[in-house]
């Protein structure tokens, strides 16, 4: 089969850190594929590779066979690479439903400001991108929400509404930084349930970093475990688990999940 993302030898320092170093793993079309390790372990610099934001010393990434290492990451984004971030990256002051209208832009041809403005030629497009909206409105149950600043909302909603602005691109492969990261258990418990849901109705192929170890074991079909840069594993979660070194570098001595 082939992968439709493929990460080969990845590396990316900053300075004398390597962050990431030599990292290689494909990514199946519609799997939900989670990256652990501790805290520093190059997760989200990786995550960064894949989206663009930064380039790769080393490697290439590969998605549907056309490589992307050096594509500017709207680019990245048009090609169906969505993602949210681990401090949320939103537009606080404005409502909920133009932050999701936002993250819908990179498909409007007369420019998100433009087709708001104008009845004109935007008008018809515009329409059809509200719909979309609505749909993921309604998706995420959001409706009670949408008029408000984003800002004012509870931590676990905005992450929600980022999940929301992601998906507004219809993107092929979804990028989650640590999606669950300072919610409570309900809000976590509502968050896996849309990532699963968004993977069983549109396919979406999801790349998952997560520290909750329950949640990982529970939604991922496969584990990616790096450790100080370097993948040190990778496999099914409970192949994963198993896995000596995993238990050494980041679960502890005692295996705790
Ligand atoms: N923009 C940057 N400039 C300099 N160093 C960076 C930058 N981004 C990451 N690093 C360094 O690269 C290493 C990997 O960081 P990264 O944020 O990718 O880890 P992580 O696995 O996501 O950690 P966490 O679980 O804390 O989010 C760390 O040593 C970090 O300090
Ligand atoms: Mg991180």
């Amino acid at each position: 089969m082939t992968a439709q993302l493929e990460i080969r030898g990845v590396s990316k320092s900053f300075g004398g850190v390597q962050a990431v170093s030599r990292v290689s793993f494909d990514v199946q079309q519609g799997e939900i594929l989670s990256i652990i390790g501790p805290n520093g372990a190059g997760k989200t610099t990786l995550l960064n590779c894949i989206s663009s934001v930064f380039h790769p010393e080393t490697g290439a990434i590969v998605l549907d066979g056309r490589e992307t290492t050096r594509l500017a990451p709207p680019r990245v984004a048009a090609l169906g690479v969505a993602r949210t971030f681990q401090n949320i990256a939103l537009f606080r002051g404005m409502t909920v439903v133009d932050n999701l209208m936002l993250g819908r832009h990179i498909h409007m041809k007369n420019g998100v400001f433009r087709s708001m403005l104008y009845w004109g030629p935007g008008r018809r497009e515009e329409v059809a991108h509200r719909q979309v909206v609505e749909d993921i409105i309604d998706f995420l149950e959001i409706e009670a929400i949408r008029k408000r600043p984003v800002g004012s909302l509870p931590y676990g909603l905005q992450k929600r509404v980022e999940l929301g602005r992601a998906l507004a691109l219809h993107p092929k492969v979804l990028l989650l930084d640590e999606p669950m990261g300072g919610t409570n258990h309900e809000e976590k418990e509502d968050m896996a349930r849309f990532i699963l849901d968004v993977n069983d109705e549109w396919g979406t192929t999801i790349i998952l970093i997560e520290h909750d170890m329950g949640v990982v074991m529970d939604i991922s079909q496969r584990v990616i475990v790096l450790d100080l840069g370097a993948k040190i594993a990778e496999g099914t979660p409970a192949e994963v688990k198993a896995t000596p070194q995993v238990i050494k570098a980041y679960l502890g001595t005692k295996a705790t999940v």
